[in-house]
């Protein structure tokens, strides 16, 4: 028996091994982790399991017959994460630079069959070269097994991809399916076609990092959600991230204990500025509102005139989204439209209740706007907003003007409750444009027209920039002080803790794509 457990641990070691040493100490000097060592960095101490540590690939083309290695390039597996169940695969650049072979891929899509009937989350750790050039298209069709299973499992369990090196051509579309993208800065980048091909058809010249690194994506395309520093800061996000969100579709949001107490932020009534046009930083309204440093940011680089991320109040996991005034003003665009969609069916998906700050002059004007589809992005936004069935609650803390008002979780589209703060102004536009229209002609009869325009201005101010007139048709729960919000929310999410909704029987719906 003896001898044969030597084997057992020979083929063991081998396989810690990857593709050898050699290849090993190259990646460690591009600055990168081994799959193992990322593996090891996510899952909590001793908790991971390898599922498929001797599967060799099949293939006898170029030679392939003669260079096994154990393993064939993805480690794969289970173990906790926060003390919870969660699958990952880690993709080993040490063997045939990560590629994806016909047996690399069934590992992978064993462990994501097994996290949809398990119900648990499924992290993929991506670092490859693409399909392995030498199995040609049983590669290919590995790839499709894998795009067809992130599909399905999309709104039954999280996925979370976390690129830390290449990630080119088709396959990042397996990403792209998942719910959150997290790149390493320098390391990592993705594309479908490389800087070589865009050369050649398009004659730009540009390097991978600036066609598709991680600050490139983060802020430009919006591809991924998170430009980390470097590997061990990305396994951070990662973790930081599953600790917001249930296991699986059937679960409830995670939450900490907390003891209510004090709960009046008398620091909330001073942040708006008197003039309605002066700009303020909305993170620091939803900084105050939720539990201290508790959150956790989603999208940051991207669209920046709305902000999107997990937060907790009183303990329980919530998502925020937020028109931000110190970026264009908070205007809706295209960018923060779907930006915030995706976040929103993303919480809806996994039941986490959603909290809306509003302060938005309206839809961004413009031809680059409506030619690139702000009408179809802009309905993404409120196609998101209807659909959602978890309890949603909006505060509007200043403007709230035109299609706008209707789209950020009104109570119109089934917003649970909605307050406004003294300072909302809740109308058809701002009262300069308003003035200009609807008085138009007591405007040009006038002697003075700048004067009369001011004083058409300030009636209709008078008239509309506050939220009485919405509170008194009740599309305004309630006009509360700044320093309440807190605790108002507090009691009106736990007051909305049992909420059952359904959307009526279908298929599916069609969302603007
Ligand atoms: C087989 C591969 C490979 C691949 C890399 N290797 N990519 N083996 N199939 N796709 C091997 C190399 O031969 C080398 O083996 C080792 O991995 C490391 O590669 P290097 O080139 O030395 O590393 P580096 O200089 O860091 O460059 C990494 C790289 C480059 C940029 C990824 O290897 C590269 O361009 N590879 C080809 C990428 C590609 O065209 N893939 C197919 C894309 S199409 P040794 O033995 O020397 O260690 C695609 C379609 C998917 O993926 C479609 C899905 C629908």
């Amino acid at each position: 028996m003896n001898d044969k457990i030597k084997i057992l641990e020979d083929k063991k070691a081998e396989a810690l091994l990857g593709g050898g040493q050699k290849r090993i100490d190259a990646q460690h000097k591009k600055g990168k982790l081994t799959a193992r060592e990322r593996v090891h960095f996510l899952m909590d101490e001793g908790s991971f399991e390898e599922i498929g540590m001797f599967v060799q690939h099949r293939s006898n083309d170029f030679g392939l017959d003669k260079e096994k290695y154990l393993g064939d390039g993805v480690v794969t597996g289970y173990g906790n994460v926060n003390g919870r169940l969660t699958y990952v695969f880690s993709q080993d650049f040490t063997v045939f630079g990560g590629s994806l072979s016909e047996t690399h891929a069934e590992k992978i899509c064993k462990i994501m069959d097994l996290a949809m009937k398990n119900g648990a989350p499924v992290i993929g750790l991506n670092d490859s070269g693409g399909a392995r050039i030498q199995e040609g298209v049983v590669s290919l069709g590995g790839y499709a097994d894998i795009f067809y299973r992130n599909v399905r499992s999309s709104g039954v369990i999280p996925q979370l991809s976390a690129i830390m090196g290449p990630c080119a051509g088709g396959a990042v579309y397996s990403p792209a399916i998942t719910d959150f993208i997290l790149m390493v800065e320098n390391t990592s980048y993705m594309f479908v076609t490389g800087p070589n091909v865009v050369k050649t058809v398009t004659h730009e010249e540009v390097t991978s990092e600036e066609l598709g690194g991680a600050i490139t994506h983060a802020s430009k395309s919006g591809v991924t959600h998170f430009a980390c520093a470097n590997e061990v800061e990305a396994i951070n996000y990662l973790k930081q991230l599953l600790s917001y969100v249930p296991q699986n579709c059937e679960e409830d949001a995670p939450s900490v204990p907390y003891e209510i107490g004090n709960e009046l932020r008398p620091e909330l009534n001073t942040i708006i500025p008197n003039n309605a046009n002066q700009p303020y930083d909305i993170r620091e309204v939803i900084e105050k509102v939720i539990d201290t440093d508790t959150f956790f940011e989603v999208h940051k680089l991207f669209a920046e005139n709305i902000v999107v991320g997990f937060g907790r109040l009183a303990g329980r996991s919530i998502g925020i989204v937020a028109n931000q005034p110190a970026v264009l003003a908070g205007v809706l665009d295209i960018h923060s439209s779907t930006k915030a969609a995706r976040f929103v069916r993303f919480c809806d998906s996994f039941n986490i209740p959603l909290l809306v700050f509003e302060d938005v002059p309206g839809f961004l004007p413009g031809t680059d706007q409506e030619w690139n589809a702000i009408i179809t992005n802009g309905a993404k936004l409120l196609y998101a907003f209807s659909e959602a069935t978890v309890p949603r609650i909006t505060v509007i803390t200043r403007k709230a003007y035109g299609g706008a008002y209707d789209v950020m979780n009104s109570k119109h589209i089934g917003a649970d409750m909605n307050f406004a703060w003294p300072s909302s102004e809740i109308a058809v536009m701002g009262a300069k444009g308003a003035a200009e229209i609807i008085f138009k002609a007591e405007i040009a009869a006038a002697k003075d027209k700048d004067a009369k325009w001011k004083e058409k201005e300030a009636e209709y101010q008078a008239m509309f920039a506050n939220p009485y007139r919405a509170a008194e048709r009740g599309f305004v729960d309630e006009v509360i002080k700044p320093e309440e919000t807190r605790i108002k929310l507090i009691k009106a999410f736990k007051m909305l803790e049992n909420k059952v909704d359904n959307l009526p029987k279908k298929k599916h719906g069609n969302i603007p794509l």
